[in-house]
């Protein structure tokens, strides 16, 4: 019999309200969109009582650490390890885990070396039990969707929030109802779904479509939305940050850079960022800054045309399918945390994307696409100045490297630009390319091809 679990000396587990980010309104319950009441705009989650009664860092960071030690399913995981920064359950039962978060934070000499920066990391949210950093949102979403009663739950996608809320759902003894883009999404990020034994359906439009459809559809349907959009996913994928600066004996480093969306996960960063400082946790910010790629640029072209005041969508268009998106949900949250945090946003080339992935890839570590944003984006603010000398960087790595292999293999093949207009710049590449070599099956012609390697 797993022991109790226990909470920090004189801290509960929190209270919760929703607050519209636009208009401030707060109320005990949300509408089935998680649109506010009033004007329309976003909910966030606050804990009114940290106002009164500030739970003592101390006593939270030892009981955070204690917890590791525990036989407890709900302390195993890295998400509710953290639980007394997230909304309360009544028991611990109620939390739908699969021991989600507990990634680990690598250090990267080579890409260190690459952009000039001393000391670079990775916080590999792609060795989640899904490969990918939903995990720890869909963890808090799935539990209070089945407190909440529903039999059914649903997302629209671009992979990964798919694949990770059909592996809580069936978790869970829910059903789950997938809507991605059809061909758009890469076969590994489908094949989760399918097996989780969502009913899966591929919509002919782009993710904004689908997103647009699933915001109506929640409307009509008795279904409860596990999209970003979703406060509860923002909770959980707080705890990133809060496992990130334990692993760095809470100092917080100069710079997290975090690829860009939907812009759920950005957002929920910078939550945890600042919550923690207010907490004191943390005795200064981090700069987060946003990376997207060039073709899916709607929050590059927000602030930079529009001062971030309003939305300027795009017509997606990037191999990093996990990023296709071109109206990101939560736009205002994602630019309120680079004013909060003093962040910059900036965007990548496909070819940048592909290099970077390759260069991390060669650390032994890999990512998918969508995660390669991050070194992309670094080396640009370096040559910025933006990140100086001597700053410690973190890159959120978002996605397992299993989750797109069509893409490495393309880029391995030499067929990744083939026919499009990068093709001739995509030359630059091949020094990074290591395609599988079809030989005779004789010892003679894998020592040449041993020797030519050693050479080359
Ligand atoms: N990286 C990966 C691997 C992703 O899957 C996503 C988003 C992002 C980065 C961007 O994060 O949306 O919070 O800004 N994937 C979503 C999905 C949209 O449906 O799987 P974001």
């Amino acid at each position: 019999m797993p022991p109790l679990s226990s909470s920090a000396p004189g801290v509960r587990q929190a209270a919760f309200r929703f607050r519209c980010i636009a208009c401030g309104d707060v109320s005990d319950s949300a509408s089935q969109n998680f649109r506010c009441t009033h004007c329309g705009d976003l909910l966030e989650i606050t804990y009114p009582q940290w106002k009164g009664a500030v739970p003592e860092a101390q006593n939270l960071r030892n009981t955070w650490r204690q917890r590791r030690l525990s036989q407890s399913a709900i302390d195993q995981s890295g998400v509710w390890r953290f639980r007394e920064l997230l909304p309360a359950l009544a028991s611990d039962d109620q939390a739908i885990t699969l021991r989600e978060g507990n990634t680990p934070l690598y250090e990267l000499p080579q890409c260190a070396r690459l952009t000039g920066v001393p000391r670079l990391f990775a916080k590999h949210q792609g060795l989640n039990p899904t490969g990918s950093f939903k995990d720890a949102g869909m963890t808090v979403a799935a539990s209070f969707a089945r407190l909440a009663g529903f039999r059914w739950v649903a997302c629209a996608s671009t992979g990964n929030t798919s694949a990770s809320m059909a592996a809580y759902a069936a978790r869970g003894g829910m059903r789950s109802l997938v809507v991605v883009p059809e061909g758009k999404i890469s076969w590994s990020k489908l094949s989760q779904a399918l097996d989780y034994g969502a009913v899966t359906c591929q919509l002919r439009t782009d993710f904004d479509g689908c997103l647009r459809l699933l915001q109506e559809l929640v409307l009509r349907a008795p279904v409860y939305q596990l999209n970003s959009i979703n406060p509860f996913r923002l909770e959980g994928q707080k705890t990133l940050a809060l496992e990130l600066l334990e692993q760095l004996d809470w100092q917080p480093p100069h710079h997290i850079i975090v690829p860009g969306g939907n812009l759920g996960n950005s957002s929920a960063i910078g939550k945890a960022l600042v919550e923690m400082r207010d907490l004191g946790l943390i005795s200064r910010l981090p700069k987060l800054s946003v990376i997207q790629a060039a073709g899916a640029n709607a929050l590059v072209r927000t602030l930079r045309e529009a001062a971030g005041k309003r939305l300027i969508s795009v017509q997606a268009e990037t191999r990093a399918t996990a990023v296709r998106i071109g109206n990101p949900a939560s736009w205002k949250k994602a630019v309120h945390v680079l004013e909060v945090t003093g962040g910059a946003c900036e965007q990548v080339t496909e070819i940048e994307i592909a290099q970077a992935k390759a260069e991390i890839g060669a650390e032994g570590i890999g990512c998918e696409p969508a995660s390669a944003v991050t070194l992309a984006g670094l080396k640009k603010l370096v040559k910025q100045g933006f990140v100086k000398s001597g700053e410690g960087v973190v890159l959120v790595l978002t996605g397992n490297l299993l989750k797109d292999p069509d893409f490495t293999m393309g880029f391995h093949h030499g067929d990744l630009f083939k026919g499009s207009a990068e093709e001739s710049a995509s030359a630059a590449l091949n020094p990074l390319r290591r395609p599988p070599i079809v030989l005779d099956a004789t010892l003679d012609a894998v020592i040449r091809t041993l020797e030519r390697a050693e050479k080359a």
